[in-house]
Parts: C-alpha cells; structure tokens; sequence
C-alpha cells in the first residue's frame, strides 16, 4: 500500500475508480490542496485507491475544538472503502497524517469522532488519541449510491495526540546520551 498526498494524475485516477455519485468530493479536496490549505491523503493499494483523508492545515474545523486546542492540525474526512474496512488502511491513513504534521513541525494532531461511531473512537484510542470532552456540531451531506443527497448533523467530540519530534540519528555522532 502506498499513501501520498494527491496529484493532478491521481485525481485522475481517482474519479474513475473511485466515484462517487452527487459530487466531485475527489476534486473538491484536491482543489483545497492546491490552495495550501489542506492536504489530500490518498491510500493505493495494487493501482486502486482505498481510502483517504484531509489534513487541515488551519486547525480544528469545530469552534469549540479550535479554541480549546489552537495549536492542533485536524485529520479529517477519513474514510476506507467499505470492501477494505478492517485490513489496516484506516491506520496506516492515520499513521501518514501524523509523519506529515510532525514533518511541519505541529506538535498536536486532532481527530473528531461522531457520538455514534464508537468503534472509529476506540481505534483511535488504540492509537494513543486521548478523548478531550471538546464537542462541536457539525452539519455535512453525504451522497448515496443514487446521487441522492443526505443532509446530517453530527456531534463530534475532539481526540488528540501528541506528536513528539522524531530523533535524528547520524552514523557519525555516536549513541545519544541524556
Ligand atoms: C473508521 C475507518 C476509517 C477505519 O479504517 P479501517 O481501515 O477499517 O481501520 P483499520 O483496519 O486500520 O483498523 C481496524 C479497526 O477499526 C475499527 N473500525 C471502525 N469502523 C470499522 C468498520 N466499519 N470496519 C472495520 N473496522 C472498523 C475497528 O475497531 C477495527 O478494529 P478490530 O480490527 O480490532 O476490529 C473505516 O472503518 C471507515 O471508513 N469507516 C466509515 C467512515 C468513518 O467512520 N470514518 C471515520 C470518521 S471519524
């Protein structure tokens, strides 16, 4: 499996395996990447895209959330297909964030859970998330499989991580001390 923010080439790619009826999600991701304030993490896997998700350079999306945690990038918009649930992408989308938010230098990385998704919640506790008590509403649409179009409002409580500095090692400066 291969996680890399999306190209112009994979967006191609993109629309044609992985539509999704009602809306150009694909493109509307992709073009918030290319203004810099998000990144667009896709998951392939043998040429097929299996999941993804957002990184949200400006922080927190919730009010609540971004007042209480001003310093933490969010991970958002995490999805895996339904045929690839539970193999591990979802990790590994998760995984990909973290190195490219600590490669920026952030020390906090923030996901936001529905009340109703307690097994999204406790994978992310298993990846060391701590819950925050922080809670926003948030209103999105979903489209089904007909381009019908969902409107839902979600009650997400904030999770975070902290992100601790890689070590940097180097063949000639000898073991660390202290
Ligand atoms: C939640 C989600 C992103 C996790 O990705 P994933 O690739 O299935 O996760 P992984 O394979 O890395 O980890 C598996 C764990 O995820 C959790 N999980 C949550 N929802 C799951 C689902 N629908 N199917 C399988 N595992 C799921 C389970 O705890 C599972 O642990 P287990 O293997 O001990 O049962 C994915 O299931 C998904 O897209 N769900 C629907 C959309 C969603 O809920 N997005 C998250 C919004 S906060």
């Amino acid at each position: 499996m291969e996680i890399r923010p999306c190209s112009a080439e994979d967006l191609v790619g993109l629309q044609a395996r992985w539509p999704i009826p009602g809306s150009d999600i694909h493109a509307a991701h992709f073009a918030a990447q290319q203004t810099g304030s998000a990144a667009y993490l896709v998951a392939w896997r043998g040429g097929l895209p299996v999941g993804s998700g957002m990184v949200q350079w400006g922080g927190c999306v919730g009010p609540h959330a971004r007042s209480a945690h001003p310093g933490c990038i969010e991970f958002n918009h995490l999805q895996v297909r339904p045929e690839e649930r539970g193999s591990g992408v979802g990790s590994a989308l998760i995984a990909a964030a973290e190195d490219l938010i600590r490669s920026r230098g952030h020390p906090e990385v923030g996901i936001g859970v529905a009340a109703d998704n307690p097994a999204a919640a406790a994978l992310y506790r298993r990846l060391g998330y701590e819950l925050t008590g922080v809670r926003d509403t948030i209103a999105y649409t979903w489209f089904d499989g007909d381009g019908a179009a969902h409107d839902e409002i979600e009650h997400d409580e904030l999770l975070v991580k902290a992100l601790r500095a890689q070590r940097r090692t180097s063949p000639t400066s000898g073991p660390q001390v202290g």
